[in-house]
């Protein structure tokens, strides 16, 4: 049996009569740039969001690179975030001018502790960019209290957790609604994935939304007129009708995924050298990833490889450690959790489509190799 990490052709085959036929009404149209389909993507996961706008960009790069431009940050600004996150979280930071400082995660949850983030404030930190890595929300309630205390901006990286959610003071939190903005990554192989690159910001502050529209078209709201300087990293309309249509079972492929993990969970709970993903009982979790801890990870790497078994490990090596970042002066040991999980972690095919015999299939090659 063959069970990839990621099918897209099964999710292809189930929606291109939905798709299909919205992606020819862009290209009949010729309206290949701000068509009407970005505006009503912006809309819709503005509302799933339950934030008041929604602005569409290039990729979940730039849905984090933009904001962070917004805060135009001096030299020697910083900018708390998580070493244990793909590299694009810091990237951007370094990118806007910023510099990346980094807390420790927390080991059940792999997102940041705040503990450590409150650790790290200092008088020039400027924001903090949690990421709710693998779809499962960051501890934003505690976040954001250290945030308002010290006046500074909370940036939500959501690009693995579009409809994630998280019960705060009793109450259902959706990623992108309590931030200052969000930034989303349609990436294709992300729960909500375009048939290119993608991205969205989504925030409720009015004059942001202005400015992070003005951002992503060279800085000017009028045609030739330029306020500031900005880039172009508009959404294209192709991407935003293959979103629409496949936005609409959004919600039922997170719940198959959540369906999936349970699964797994399950048939795994006995195995000592095996940790499954934990879910704090306040969070709703998408799986964009199902992330196992596991002892001897590479050996198992290479038996689920032999049964034809797709898995990765996100991330082999945390950003602190670097090449790029090395002269932010972190050595390893430095922050320990995100060490340990980047050596203990490992991904398991969890997508929609799945069918049970696979999940039995990977549930037996695992138990096998533990044996
Ligand atoms: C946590 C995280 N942040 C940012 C990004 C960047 O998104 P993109 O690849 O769309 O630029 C990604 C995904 O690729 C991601 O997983």
């Amino acid at each position: 049996m063959n069970v990839p990490l990621l099918d897209l052709v099964a999710q292809y085959r189930a929606i291109k009569d939905e798709v299909l036929p919205a992606l020819q009404a862009v290209i009949e149209s010729q309206q290949f740039i701000m068509g009407p389909a970005v505006p009503q993507l912006e809309t819709a996961v503005a509302q799933l969001s339950h934030a008041r706008h929604g602005i569409g960009c290039a990729s979940g790069t730039d849905a984090l690179l933009l904001p962070l431009k917004a805060l135009a940050l001096r030299p020697g600004d910083e900018v708390i975030t998580t070493p244990f996150t793909f590299f694009a979280t810091a990237g951007a930071i370094h990118n806007a001018g910023g510099a990346p400082v980094f807390a420790d995660i927390a080991p059940d949850t792999f997102n940041l502790d705040p503990d450590a983030v409150e650790a790290a404030v200092t008088a020039r930190t400027r924001a903090i960019l949690p990421v709710h890595l693998y779809g499962q929300m960051a501890a934003l309630e505690r976040l954001l209290a250290i945030a308002a205390r010290r006046g500074i901006k909370v940036v939500e990286d959501a690009a693995q957790a579009i409809g994630a959610r998280r019960s705060i003071d009793g109450e259902w939190r959706m990623a992108g609604e309590l931030g200052w903005v969000t930034g989303y990554s349609f990436f294709p192989s992300k729960n909500l994935g375009a048939w290119g690159d993608g991205g969205m910001m989504v925030t409720s502050d009015d004059q942001l939304a202005e400015r992070l529209r003005r951002l992503r078209l060279h800085g000017g709201a009028k045609q030739y007129h330029h306020d500031e300087v900005g880039t172009n990293s508009r959404l294209d309309t192709v991407q935003a009708a293959v979103l629409l249509a496949k936005l609409a079972h959004l919600a039922d492929w997170s719940a198959r995924r959540r369906q999936h993990a349970a699964y797994y969970s399950a048939a795994l709970a006995d195995l000592p050298r095996v940790r499954p993903p934990v879910v704090e009982s306040n969070n709703e979790h998408i799986f964009h990833q199902y992330t196992l801890r596991v002892e001897r990870r590479d050996e198992l790497q290479a038996h689920l490889k032999s049964k034809g078994i797709g898995n990765a490990v996100y991330y082999p090596i945390p950003l602190h450690l670097q090449a790029c970042f090395s002269h932010l002066g972190y050595t390893r040991g430095r922050f320990p959790a995100a060490e340990r999980a980047a050596g203990e972690v490992l991904s398991l095919p969890v997508y929609p489509e799945l069918r049970r015999e696979q999940l039995d299939y990977v549930i037996d090659a695992i138990r096998g190799f533990y044996r």
